[in-house]
């Protein structure tokens, strides 16, 4: 088993496969767009294979599949088929925003997923688009469907912000009511491509004092090992919810995960700058013994926290989401 320097066990790699969407979410990314990677910077899906079964002899049985995008990365099955063939990983996740992906689900289930995480700010066309900049709500939706039709667990993944999609709130936690999902409402961070905008931030408590204003039966149930989020259930919903203080940073006393960027940065917290870079070191010829022990120095070597980690950065927190994976 993997065990960092606080003594907590790492089982979790969370792998962004591209710095590419399709979206441009208002909270990710500046209104231009980022300036998109060439694609000889981004790690091959073979690296990425060569390190996840790397990871996978040292101790790590889940693997987190995000972005960007993951769907605007061709091949992108025949690569999670390879994955679910690698021995010691249990679990195969998706983060996904929804818009391309309906027509993989059913392959997805073959496969056996193990969870879907759709990103999803507002049932409201106009509101939808206000917030991802791209008419795609219907895509998203159609999405939606496909995955409670073939029955994989979904959590939703809304990211709230006062005076953006804050009336949407009530309309997310109501897909609760009916279907039996998690509505994950994440405080924002400011990983967009510019910095922190504080006008705009909705703190977890302000969220849960939101939802019980209208819910005042919102309940508190026991949150799973590991969970980044607090977990509440209403009288009658076949779902719960969950709202995950991302900026607030309340989980890192139990944090299992480690991160792997497009172009291979190594990250042991959300909040670092990257560790080394595991591209430039499969490129330079290493062996599997010697990036194992890379891997485990940066693992002794972790933050205690999201506080330290941004503490002891070099340039502040301002990369967009698409360049670290959420
Ligand atoms: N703050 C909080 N969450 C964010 N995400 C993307 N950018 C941010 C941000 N600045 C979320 C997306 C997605 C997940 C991968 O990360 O909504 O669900
Ligand atoms: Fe794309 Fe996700 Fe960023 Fe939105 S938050 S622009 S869906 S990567």
């Amino acid at each position: 088993m993997l065990i960092d320097n606080h003594g907590r066990p790492i089982n979790y790699l969370r792998l962004a496969v591209t710095d590419r969407c399709n979206l441009r979410c208002f909270y990710c990314m500046p209104h231009e767009g980022i300036d998109f990677l060439p694609k000889t910077h981004l790690l091959s899906f073979e690296e990425m294979l060569r390190l996840i079964e790397i990871l996978a002899e040292m101790g790590i049985s889940k693997v987190r599949i995000t972005g960007g995008e993951p769907f605007v990365r061709k091949e992108l099955m025949a690569f999670l088929w390879k994955i679910s063939e690698i021995e010691g990983i249990q679990k195969i996740n998706l983060t996904t925003n929804g818009v391309l992906t309906a027509p993989y689900i059913p392959e997805l289930k073959q496969l056996g997923i193990s969870s879907i995480n759709l990103s999803l700010d507002s049932l409201d066309r106009k509101r939808f688009f206000e917030m991802t900049r791209r008419d795609e709500l219907p895509n998203v939706l159609k999405t939606f469907d496909t995955i409670l039709e073939n029955d994989i667990p979904l959590k939703i993944n809304s990211v709230m912000m006062a005076g953006k999609n804050e009336e949407d709130i009530f309309s997310l936690v109501d897909l609760a009511k009916k279907h039996p999902i998690c509505v994950r409402f994440i405080e924002e961070m400011p990983f967009n491509g510019e910095g922190i905008k504080p006008e705009y931030f909705m703190s977890y408590t302000k969220i849960i004092e939101t939802i019980k204003s209208k819910y005042p039966s919102l309940y508190k149930i026991a949150d799973e090992a590991n969970s980044t989020s607090y977990n509440y259930k209403i009288q009658d919903f076949a779902g719960s919810i969950g709202v995950i203080a991302a900026f607030s940073r309340t989980f890192c006393g139990t944090c299992n995960r480690l991160r792997i960027t497009p172009t291979g940065d190594f990250k042991t917290c959300l909040y670092d700058d990257g560790k080394m870079n595991l591209r430039d070191m499969l490129r330079a010829g290493l062996s599997n013994e010697d990036l194992k022990e890379k891997l485990q120095e940066s693992i002794l070597l972790r933050a205690k926290d999201g506080f330290e980690a941004e503490k002891a950065r070099k340039t502040s927190v301002s990369e967009s989401m698409t360049t670290i994976g959420g």
